[in-house]
Protein backbone atom coordinates (compact mmCIF):
# COMPACT_ATOMS: atom_id res chain seq x y z
CA UNK A 1 0.00 0.00 0.00
CA UNK A 2 1.40 3.00 -1.02
CA UNK A 3 1.12 6.20 1.83
CA UNK A 4 0.94 9.76 0.34
CA UNK A 5 4.16 11.26 0.91
CA UNK A 6 4.02 15.11 0.84
CA UNK A 7 7.40 16.50 1.04
CA UNK A 8 7.80 19.59 2.39
CA UNK A 9 9.94 22.13 1.02
CA UNK A 10 11.32 24.99 2.41
CA UNK A 11 15.31 26.42 2.74
CA UNK A 12 17.06 23.45 3.82
CA UNK A 13 15.18 20.64 3.26
CA UNK A 14 17.17 20.05 0.25
CA UNK A 15 19.60 18.18 3.02
CA UNK A 16 16.92 14.98 2.69
CA UNK A 17 18.63 12.22 1.83
CA UNK A 18 17.08 9.63 -0.46
CA UNK A 19 16.92 7.31 2.27
CA UNK A 20 15.59 10.00 4.82
CA UNK A 21 12.45 10.38 2.19
CA UNK A 22 12.03 7.07 1.94
CA UNK A 23 11.12 5.91 5.41
CA UNK A 24 7.64 7.86 6.32
CA UNK A 25 4.92 5.96 6.06
CA UNK A 26 6.89 2.92 5.57
CA UNK A 27 5.46 1.89 9.43
CA UNK A 28 1.51 3.53 8.86
CA UNK A 29 -0.45 4.66 11.60
CA UNK A 30 -3.21 2.09 11.54
CA UNK A 31 -6.75 2.93 12.63
CA UNK A 32 -7.83 -0.42 13.73
CA UNK A 33 -11.35 -1.70 14.33
CA UNK A 34 -14.45 0.84 14.57
CA UNK A 35 -13.69 3.81 17.63
CA UNK A 36 -15.72 3.25 20.93
CA UNK A 37 -17.24 6.79 19.88
CA UNK A 38 -16.34 9.75 17.51
CA UNK A 39 -16.24 13.40 19.07
CA UNK A 40 -17.52 16.21 17.37
CA UNK A 41 -16.29 18.86 19.09
CA UNK A 42 -14.10 20.32 22.08
CA UNK A 43 -15.80 21.64 25.16
CA UNK A 44 -12.86 22.41 27.70
CA UNK A 45 -9.06 22.15 28.61
CA UNK A 46 -8.41 21.24 32.58
CA UNK A 47 -5.81 22.40 34.54
CA UNK A 48 -4.47 22.94 38.25
CA UNK A 49 -2.97 26.12 39.16
CA UNK A 50 -1.33 27.71 42.86
CA UNK A 51 -2.67 31.53 41.41
CA UNK A 52 -6.54 31.29 40.33
CA UNK A 53 -6.35 35.31 40.53
CA UNK A 54 -2.90 35.83 38.34
CA UNK A 55 -4.62 32.93 35.93
CA UNK A 56 -7.38 35.14 36.09
CA UNK A 57 -5.39 38.05 34.36
CA UNK A 58 -3.37 36.33 32.10
CA UNK A 59 -6.33 34.94 30.29
CA UNK A 60 -8.73 37.56 30.26
CA UNK A 61 -5.62 39.69 28.54
CA UNK A 62 -5.14 36.71 26.31
CA UNK A 63 -9.02 36.85 24.99
CA UNK A 64 -10.92 35.00 26.85
CA UNK A 65 -13.30 36.07 29.15
CA UNK A 66 -14.79 35.02 32.81
CA UNK A 67 -17.34 32.90 32.94
CA UNK A 68 -17.86 31.57 36.66
CA UNK A 69 -15.24 32.38 38.65
CA UNK A 70 -15.40 30.27 42.77
CA UNK A 71 -13.02 30.44 45.24
CA UNK A 72 -11.61 27.24 44.61
CA UNK A 73 -12.46 27.15 40.52
CA UNK A 74 -12.41 29.56 37.46
CA UNK A 75 -14.41 29.02 34.20
CA UNK A 76 -13.42 30.80 31.34
CA UNK A 77 -15.26 31.45 27.55
CA UNK A 78 -14.10 32.52 24.70
CA UNK A 79 -16.44 34.63 22.51
CA UNK A 80 -18.21 31.12 20.87
CA UNK A 81 -21.37 29.70 22.44
CA UNK A 82 -19.40 27.39 24.82
CA UNK A 83 -20.38 27.67 28.12
CA UNK A 84 -16.44 27.62 29.13
CA UNK A 85 -13.45 26.38 26.72
CA UNK A 86 -10.80 26.44 30.10
CA UNK A 87 -10.95 25.65 33.56
CA UNK A 88 -8.39 26.07 36.50
CA UNK A 89 -9.03 24.90 39.94
CA UNK A 90 -6.80 25.78 42.73
CA UNK A 91 -4.00 23.52 43.99
CA UNK A 92 -0.69 23.54 45.34
CA UNK A 93 1.27 22.54 42.35
CA UNK A 94 0.60 23.91 38.54
CA UNK A 95 -0.40 20.56 36.55
CA UNK A 96 -2.12 19.98 33.09
CA UNK A 97 -5.11 18.18 33.98
CA UNK A 98 -6.75 17.32 30.88
CA UNK A 99 -9.51 17.91 28.41
CA UNK A 100 -13.00 17.47 27.01
CA UNK A 101 -14.89 16.77 23.63
CA UNK A 102 -18.20 16.69 23.03
CA UNK A 103 -20.34 13.71 21.92
CA UNK A 104 -23.19 13.99 19.54
CA UNK A 105 -25.64 12.20 22.08
CA UNK A 106 -26.08 10.72 25.25
CA UNK A 107 -26.53 7.12 23.88
CA UNK A 108 -22.50 7.55 23.32
CA UNK A 109 -22.10 8.26 26.99
CA UNK A 110 -24.20 5.69 28.17
CA UNK A 111 -21.71 3.21 25.19
CA UNK A 112 -18.71 4.34 26.78
CA UNK A 113 -20.25 4.19 30.40
CA UNK A 114 -21.14 0.63 29.80
CA UNK A 115 -17.90 -0.22 27.67
CA UNK A 116 -15.59 1.45 29.98
CA UNK A 117 -16.82 0.67 33.39
CA UNK A 118 -16.88 4.10 34.37
CA UNK A 119 -20.30 6.57 35.53
CA UNK A 120 -22.00 9.08 34.06
CA UNK A 121 -21.99 12.37 35.99
CA UNK A 122 -22.95 15.44 35.85
CA UNK A 123 -20.23 18.25 34.73
CA UNK A 124 -19.70 20.71 37.56
CA UNK A 125 -18.93 23.63 35.33
CA UNK A 126 -21.58 26.07 34.32
CA UNK A 127 -23.58 25.39 31.37
CA UNK A 128 -24.31 21.43 32.76
CA UNK A 129 -24.33 18.60 31.04
CA UNK A 130 -23.42 15.25 31.56
CA UNK A 131 -19.74 13.43 31.37
CA UNK A 132 -17.85 10.32 31.82
CA UNK A 133 -14.53 11.16 32.87
CA UNK A 134 -11.59 8.65 31.34
CA UNK A 135 -8.32 8.48 32.36
CA UNK A 136 -5.35 7.87 29.30
CA UNK A 137 -2.89 5.85 29.06
CA UNK A 138 -0.77 8.76 30.92
CA UNK A 139 -3.42 9.40 33.60
CA UNK A 140 -4.48 12.66 32.13
CA UNK A 141 -8.04 13.26 31.93
CA UNK A 142 -10.46 12.85 28.94
CA UNK A 143 -13.92 13.97 29.68
CA UNK A 144 -16.81 13.07 27.12
CA UNK A 145 -19.51 15.35 27.64
CA UNK A 146 -22.84 15.84 26.48
CA UNK A 147 -25.64 18.07 26.63
CA UNK A 148 -24.14 21.20 28.15
CA UNK A 149 -26.30 24.58 27.24
CA UNK A 150 -24.58 26.55 24.93
CA UNK A 151 -24.79 30.60 25.83
CA UNK A 152 -25.02 33.58 23.48
CA UNK A 153 -21.96 34.68 21.65
CA UNK A 154 -20.29 37.75 22.54
CA UNK A 155 -19.88 40.65 19.95
CA UNK A 156 -16.40 40.70 18.21
CA UNK A 157 -15.33 41.18 15.14
CA UNK A 158 -16.14 38.18 12.84
CA UNK A 159 -15.64 39.45 9.47
CA UNK A 160 -12.34 39.41 7.13
CA UNK A 161 -11.12 43.08 7.50
CA UNK A 162 -11.40 44.63 3.47
CA UNK A 163 -7.64 43.72 1.85
CA UNK A 164 -6.13 46.16 -1.07
CA UNK A 165 -4.12 44.15 -3.28
CA UNK A 166 -2.29 45.46 -6.43
CA UNK A 167 -4.88 44.83 -8.85
CA UNK A 168 -7.49 44.78 -6.86
CA UNK A 169 -8.77 47.45 -4.29
CA UNK A 170 -11.76 47.04 -2.55
CA UNK A 171 -10.91 49.53 0.61
CA UNK A 172 -11.51 52.87 -1.04
CA UNK A 173 -11.57 56.40 1.25
CA UNK A 174 -11.58 54.13 4.25
CA UNK A 175 -8.63 52.80 6.39
CA UNK A 176 -7.06 49.59 8.36
CA UNK A 177 -7.70 50.40 11.86
CA UNK A 178 -7.40 47.27 13.87
CA UNK A 179 -7.86 47.87 17.71
CA UNK A 180 -5.82 47.42 20.07
CA UNK A 181 -7.09 44.91 22.33
CA UNK A 182 -7.38 41.11 23.47
CA UNK A 183 -7.36 38.84 20.63
CA UNK A 184 -11.32 37.73 20.46
CA UNK A 185 -10.70 33.70 21.14
CA UNK A 186 -13.75 31.85 19.58
CA UNK A 187 -12.75 28.29 20.76
CA UNK A 188 -10.63 26.03 22.34
CA UNK A 189 -9.17 24.69 19.22
CA UNK A 190 -6.64 22.00 20.09
CA UNK A 191 -4.13 20.66 22.34
CA UNK A 192 -0.17 19.07 22.50
CA UNK A 193 0.61 16.11 24.92
CA UNK A 194 3.84 14.45 24.92
CA UNK A 195 3.42 10.61 25.47
CA UNK A 196 5.41 7.71 27.06
CA UNK A 197 4.53 5.24 24.68
CA UNK A 198 3.29 6.92 21.53
CA UNK A 199 1.86 2.98 19.83
CA UNK A 200 -0.42 3.02 23.26
CA UNK A 201 -1.24 6.32 23.57
CA UNK A 202 -2.85 6.19 19.39
CA UNK A 203 -4.12 3.35 19.65
CA UNK A 204 -6.70 4.58 22.98
CA UNK A 205 -7.20 8.41 21.68
CA UNK A 206 -8.29 6.20 18.19
CA UNK A 207 -10.78 4.35 19.90
CA UNK A 208 -12.38 6.78 22.45
CA UNK A 209 -12.58 9.89 20.40
CA UNK A 210 -12.37 8.35 17.08
CA UNK A 211 -9.57 10.68 15.88
CA UNK A 212 -8.23 10.38 12.29
CA UNK A 213 -4.20 11.45 11.62
CA UNK A 214 -3.95 14.00 9.28
CA UNK A 215 -0.63 14.20 9.29
CA UNK A 216 2.17 12.43 10.88
CA UNK A 217 5.79 13.19 11.28
CA UNK A 218 7.91 9.88 11.19
CA UNK A 219 11.79 9.46 12.31
CA UNK A 220 14.61 8.32 9.92
CA UNK A 221 13.63 4.85 10.50
CA UNK A 222 9.86 5.58 9.36
CA UNK A 223 8.71 5.32 13.29
CA UNK A 224 5.45 7.46 13.49
CA UNK A 225 6.37 9.92 16.05
CA UNK A 226 4.34 13.35 16.15
CA UNK A 227 0.83 12.42 14.96
CA UNK A 228 -1.35 15.83 14.10
CA UNK A 229 -5.02 14.44 14.66
CA UNK A 230 -8.67 15.66 13.37
CA UNK A 231 -12.01 14.90 14.14
CA UNK A 232 -13.89 12.38 12.05
CA UNK A 233 -17.17 14.71 11.25
CA UNK A 234 -17.63 12.78 7.88
CA UNK A 235 -18.22 15.13 5.16
CA UNK A 236 -17.98 18.19 7.02
CA UNK A 237 -14.51 20.03 7.16
CA UNK A 238 -12.78 19.49 10.89
CA UNK A 239 -9.61 21.44 11.90
CA UNK A 240 -6.63 20.06 10.61
CA UNK A 241 -5.35 18.67 14.34
CA UNK A 242 -7.42 18.83 17.48
CA UNK A 243 -5.28 16.28 19.36
CA UNK A 244 -1.65 16.40 19.01
CA UNK A 245 0.21 12.51 19.93
CA UNK A 246 4.17 13.39 20.48
CA UNK A 247 6.64 10.21 21.51
CA UNK A 248 9.00 11.50 23.98
CA UNK A 249 10.78 10.58 27.34
CA UNK A 250 7.74 11.00 30.02
CA UNK A 251 3.68 12.37 29.65
CA UNK A 252 3.78 16.05 29.77
CA UNK A 253 1.93 18.81 28.17
CA UNK A 254 3.12 20.62 25.23
CA UNK A 255 0.83 23.39 24.58
CA UNK A 256 -2.95 24.27 23.92
CA UNK A 257 -4.27 26.49 21.03
CA UNK A 258 -7.15 28.93 20.96
CA UNK A 259 -8.68 29.89 17.81
CA UNK A 260 -8.66 34.00 16.95
CA UNK A 261 -10.08 35.41 13.94
CA UNK A 262 -7.13 36.53 11.73
CA UNK A 263 -3.67 37.65 11.65
CA UNK A 264 -4.47 41.77 12.53
CA UNK A 265 -6.13 39.86 15.49
CA UNK A 266 -3.29 38.01 16.48
CA UNK A 267 -1.11 40.95 15.15
CA UNK A 268 -3.16 43.39 18.13
CA UNK A 269 -3.53 41.11 20.60
CA UNK A 270 0.08 40.19 20.66
CA UNK A 271 0.91 44.47 21.67
CA UNK A 272 -1.73 43.89 24.28
CA UNK A 273 -0.42 41.19 25.66
CA UNK A 274 3.50 42.63 25.82
CA UNK A 275 2.00 46.12 26.62
CA UNK A 276 0.61 44.11 29.87
CA UNK A 277 3.85 42.88 30.53
CA UNK A 278 3.63 38.75 29.66
CA UNK A 279 5.91 36.48 28.15
CA UNK A 280 6.37 36.06 24.71
CA UNK A 281 7.64 32.73 23.62
CA UNK A 282 7.39 32.28 19.74
CA UNK A 283 5.55 33.71 16.78
CA UNK A 284 4.66 35.43 14.98
CA UNK A 285 4.53 32.83 12.02
CA UNK A 286 2.87 30.75 9.93
CA UNK A 287 2.67 26.83 10.46
CA UNK A 288 3.26 24.53 7.63
CA UNK A 289 1.02 21.12 8.92
CA UNK A 290 -1.89 22.93 9.41
CA UNK A 291 -1.35 26.54 7.70
CA UNK A 292 -1.85 28.54 11.11
CA UNK A 293 -0.66 31.66 11.75
CA UNK A 294 0.62 31.35 14.65
CA UNK A 295 1.59 33.18 18.36
CA UNK A 296 3.11 31.57 21.19
CA UNK A 297 2.83 32.82 24.93
CA UNK A 298 3.39 31.57 28.46
CA UNK A 299 1.00 31.88 31.08
CA UNK A 300 1.64 32.98 34.65
CA UNK A 301 2.33 29.18 35.07
CA UNK A 302 4.47 28.57 32.67
CA UNK A 303 1.93 26.79 30.04
CA UNK A 304 2.29 27.65 25.99
CA UNK A 305 -0.36 28.92 25.03
CA UNK A 306 -1.23 29.78 21.70
CA UNK A 307 -3.39 32.30 19.47
CA UNK A 308 -3.90 31.03 15.91
CA UNK A 309 -6.17 31.43 12.72
CA UNK A 310 -6.06 30.71 9.28
CA UNK A 311 -6.19 26.77 9.88
CA UNK A 312 -6.52 24.16 7.37
CA UNK A 313 -9.67 22.12 7.31
CA UNK A 314 -10.28 18.62 6.43
CA UNK A 315 -13.07 16.14 5.41
CA UNK A 316 -12.98 12.15 6.18
CA UNK A 317 -11.95 11.91 2.61
CA UNK A 318 -8.84 13.11 3.07
CA UNK A 319 -5.97 10.58 3.74
CA UNK A 320 -3.28 10.54 6.16
CA UNK A 321 0.26 12.38 4.93
CA UNK A 322 3.42 10.87 6.04
CA UNK A 323 6.70 13.12 6.23
CA UNK A 324 9.63 12.89 7.95
CA UNK A 325 10.42 14.61 11.27
CA UNK A 326 12.26 17.70 11.12
CA UNK A 327 12.35 21.03 13.52
CA UNK A 328 12.06 23.07 9.86
CA UNK A 329 8.67 21.19 8.88
CA UNK A 330 6.94 23.04 11.49
CA UNK A 331 6.68 26.40 10.77
CA UNK A 332 6.56 28.09 6.81
CA UNK A 333 7.79 31.63 7.93
CA UNK A 334 8.78 32.99 11.39
CA UNK A 335 11.27 32.59 14.00
CA UNK A 336 13.37 29.45 14.91
CA UNK A 337 11.76 27.47 17.37
CA UNK A 338 12.94 28.56 20.61
CA UNK A 339 15.34 26.83 22.31
CA UNK A 340 13.17 26.03 25.37
CA UNK A 341 11.04 24.14 23.13
CA UNK A 342 13.39 21.69 22.93
CA UNK A 343 12.52 18.42 25.02
CA UNK A 344 14.75 17.61 28.17
CA UNK A 345 14.36 14.43 30.14
CA UNK A 346 12.99 14.96 33.69
CA UNK A 347 13.43 12.74 36.94
CA UNK A 348 9.78 11.00 36.31
CA UNK A 349 11.47 9.96 32.74
CA UNK A 350 14.51 7.80 34.07
CA UNK A 351 12.76 4.31 34.81
CA UNK A 352 11.20 4.87 30.71
CA UNK A 353 14.89 5.80 29.69
CA UNK A 354 15.91 2.56 31.78
CA UNK A 355 13.43 0.07 30.56
CA UNK A 356 12.35 1.34 26.95
CA UNK A 357 14.65 -0.95 25.02
CA UNK A 358 16.12 -1.04 22.94
CA UNK A 359 14.14 0.04 19.80
CA UNK A 360 12.49 2.95 21.83
CA UNK A 361 16.01 4.43 22.77
CA UNK A 362 16.94 4.76 18.92
CA UNK A 363 13.87 5.98 17.94
CA UNK A 364 14.53 8.84 20.88
CA UNK A 365 17.85 9.00 19.39
CA UNK A 366 16.56 10.01 15.85
CA UNK A 367 14.51 12.01 17.35
CA UNK A 368 16.79 14.50 19.15
CA UNK A 369 19.00 14.13 15.93
CA UNK A 370 16.28 15.19 13.62
CA UNK A 371 15.21 18.11 16.30
CA UNK A 372 19.00 19.20 16.16
CA UNK A 373 19.19 19.65 12.70
CA UNK A 374 18.92 23.60 12.06
CA UNK A 375 17.20 23.91 9.17
CA UNK A 376 17.42 28.15 8.52
CA UNK A 377 20.85 28.65 10.31
CA UNK A 378 20.68 32.29 9.01
CA UNK A 379 17.88 32.95 12.16
CA UNK A 380 19.87 31.92 14.50
FE1 LIG B 1 -0.52 24.39 18.09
Amino acid sequence: MTMPLDQIVYPGSDQYTDQELAAPGSIPVELGGEPLVTVIDTAYILFQVPDLQKQQRFLEDFGMVAAQVRPDSLYMRGYGDAPYIYAAHRGDKARFLGAGFRVAREQDLQRVAQETGVSIEEVDGPGGGLRVRLSDPDGFTVDLVWGREAVAILPTRREALPVNLPDRKQRVNDMQRPPLQASAIEKFGHYVIMVSDFERSWQWYRRHLGILPTDVQCTVSGRPVLAFCRMDLGEVPADHHTVVLAAGPGARYMHSAYETLDLDTIGQGHQYLRQKGWKHFWGLGRHILGSQIFDYWLDPHHFEVEHYADGDVFDNTWQTRYHLMDRGGLWAWGDDLPAAMAVRPRIADIPKMLLGGAGWRKTMLEMKRAMARAPRPWLK
